[in-house]
């Protein structure tokens, strides 16, 4: 895989945790030069440290600002001359029922989630169209399958992929592979930084985190689909299995998703 991304641009959104991170990680050592940002100065300042010899390009960036997108793609262009790959991985999340929560929360998911991956894809495109490069757009289960409690989230993967889906379709005279890849249940810090009803972040996570994809693995899943010029990516046994479900059996995934994310008519969060 070294020789593939070996000198190539790639630019990930969201590089300062989980599969952001492995992802600057993983293709820096693959020797590609790597842009990334994030809305914390001092993540980045880590992540910029602990690769003192490395082209690793970052910048402090708000995605839902398209102002600052501008900025971001602008300068990586600077930086590097070009962008062979862009990965919108950059997300939030939500827990909250559709009857608590205030509508600005599934604004902001949106704003981030939507949003950032078009102002940044529509900086970027002309040079990824020069290079036939590679558009991806981190998903999720949630982009196939509505899940309670998650709403504005699946809402937003929703809106990802069929944009994705359609200017994939646009972009195939021009060489440029467009993909989305939905992870399963991957450790990060995404269930700890959801948002509540009230837009707080949650500040937990309902889950055993050892004992999820590490996001390692969900990056070198990642890496190979790019390679290979995948049209999309699900990953674990559970996250295929849902699709599979809500494919063919629509109502017993609705059931089956209910007594997943509720318990004693609950919501887990
Ligand atoms: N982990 C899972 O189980 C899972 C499952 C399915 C899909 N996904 C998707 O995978 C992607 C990565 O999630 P993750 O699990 O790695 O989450 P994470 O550990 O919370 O990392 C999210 C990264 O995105 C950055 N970010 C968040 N909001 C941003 C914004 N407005 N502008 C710029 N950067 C922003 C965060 O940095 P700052 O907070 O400093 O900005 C952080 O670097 C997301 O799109 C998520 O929906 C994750």
């Amino acid at each position: 895989m070294s020789d593939h991304f070996s000198n190539k641009v790639v630019v990930i959104t969201g590089g300062t945790d989980g599969i952001g991170k492995a992802l600057v990680q993983l293709f820096l050592s693959k020797g590609a030069k790597v842009a990334t940002c994030g809305r914390n100065h001092d993540k980045l300042y880590a992540l910029q440290s602990s690769f003192p010899s490395f082209p690793l390009h970052t910048i402090v960036a708000d995605v839902s600002n398209e102002n600052d997108c501008r900025h971001f793609i602008h300068s990586t262009l600077k930086a590097f001359g070009g962008i062979d790959i862009l990965i919108n991985n950059a997300g939030i999340s939500m827990r909250a029922l559709l009857k608590d929560v205030e509508v600005d929360v599934l604004r902001k998911v949106m704003d981030i989630n939507f949003f950032g991956a078009v102002y940044c894809t529509k900086f970027a495109l002309q040079s990824i169209i020069e290079r036939k490069g590679t558009i991806v757009g981190i998903s999720s289960i949630a982009g196939y399958r509505g899940l309670p409690g998650r709403s504005g989230y699946s809402a937003s993967k929703f809106a990802l992929q069929g944009w994705l889906e359609a200017i994939r379709t646009e972009l195939m005279d021009d060489g440029v592979n467009v993909m989305w890849v939905s992870p399963g249940f991957t450790a990060s810090n995404i269930r700890n930084a959801a948002l509540t009803e009230d837009g707080s972040a949650q500040g937990e996570t309902p889950l055993d985190e050892n004992k999820l994809m590490t996001p390692e693995a969900c990056a070198l899943h990642i890496a190979k689909a790019i390679q290979n010029n995948n049209r999309s990516l699900v990953l674990t046994f559970k996250g295929k299995r849902t699709v599979f479900m809500n494919k063919f059996f629509p109502a017993l995934a609705d059931k089956l998703v209910k007594n997943f994310f509720f318990k004693n008519g609950k919501l887990i969060k």
